[in-house]
């Protein structure tokens, strides 16, 4: 079983990467520049929106982690299928969960999941909550001060941590998955002001939360990113169409372990807010 991680560099397949690497299981990373690995992981340069980049890395690949979103995903399959890749865990999202998709996010994921689907490979999907790790977009804001401007600040969410993710996959990827559509939760929901409480006492450091209002954070997201994707994210949380507050319990019955806590990712990420 040797598995090729795309985003390898990133949240989820950095944590990934880490899950191959703990469980002693060989792997190759897809990246676009040199970095560190974990032994037993090789580098794999290309580019994911250019399948012909990697192609010549399949061979020997059993099992692929992908992320949706990106250009040309059928010729990736297809070069997969040719290489003899048996298996796609594919990171897809939540917002497929919705009885609302009409949103640019889930259209990618949809799109993503419709292409793996037809591809004729074994595929499981991994439909995680946010992660914790999106904690670090507060990271200007602490670099500037202690006040943390937040938004949605009465939704609860259970983020993930992203190493529950990792640990998913390498299941999903070694045991009996095949169709499975997992929706991964963390062990809690908290409002950002309670997640903004939890990474100052990480930090050492009086956080408070400034609850940004709807009109502030309509502004905000709009100047942060292409409007389609700032008026999904509104229609998630500002008007609730996707549910991130339940928590389930199928991180632990894949894994048979309980999901990390938000406490873990602050304390064991604590170095790159300083
Ligand atoms: N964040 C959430 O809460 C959330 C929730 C549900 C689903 N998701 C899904 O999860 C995905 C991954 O999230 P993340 O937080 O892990 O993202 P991330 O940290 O930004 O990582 C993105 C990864 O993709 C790589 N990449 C980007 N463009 C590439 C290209 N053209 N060719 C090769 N590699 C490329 C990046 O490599 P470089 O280091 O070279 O840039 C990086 O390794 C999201 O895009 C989203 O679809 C996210």
């Amino acid at each position: 079983m040797t598995v090729l991680v795309t985003g390898a560099t990133g949240n989820a397949g950095g944590a990934v990467v880490q899950s191959l690497a703990d469980a002693g299981l060989p792997g190759r990373a897809l990246v676009r520049k040199e970095v560190a690995l974990p032994p037993g992981i090789e580098p794999v340069y290309g580019d994911l929106n250019q399948p012909d980049t990697f192609a010549d890395a399949l061979d020997g690949v059993s099992g692929i982690f992908l992320l949706s979103g990106y250009d040309r995903v059928e010729e990736l399959l297809a070069n997969a299928v040719r290489a003899g890749v048996r298996k796609v865990v594919l990171l897809s999202s939540s917002s497929l969960d919705s009885a609302d998709t009409s949103n640019a996010i889930a259209a990618y994921h949809q799109a993503a999941e419709e292409a793996v689907r037809a591809s004729g490979l074994e595929w499981t999907y991994l439909r995680p909550n946010s992660f914790m790790s999106n904690t670090l977009r507060w990271l200007d804001q602490l670099r500037a001060g202690n006040v943390v401007r937040v938004q949605f600040p009465e939704v609860p969410i259970s983020t993930i941590h992203p190493l529950d993710i990792g640990d998913v996959a390498v299941r999903a990827f070694t045991g009996d998955h095949a169709g499975a559509i997992h929706r991964l939760t963390g062990p809690v929901a908290l409002t950002p002001p309670e997640q903004v409480a939890i990474l100052g006492e990480a930090l050492g450091r009086p956080l408070t939360p400034y609850p940004m209002s709807r009109a502030e954070t309509h502004a905000d997201l709009q100047a942060s990113m292409p409007a389609p994707y700032a008026n999904a994210i509104e229609s998630f949380f500002g008007d609730g169409i996707i549910d991130e507050t339940s928590v389930n319990d199928t991180v632990t019955q894949v894994t048979g372990h309980k999901p990390r806590t938000l406490q873990d990712w602050t304390r064991a990420n604590a170095r790159l807010f300083s």
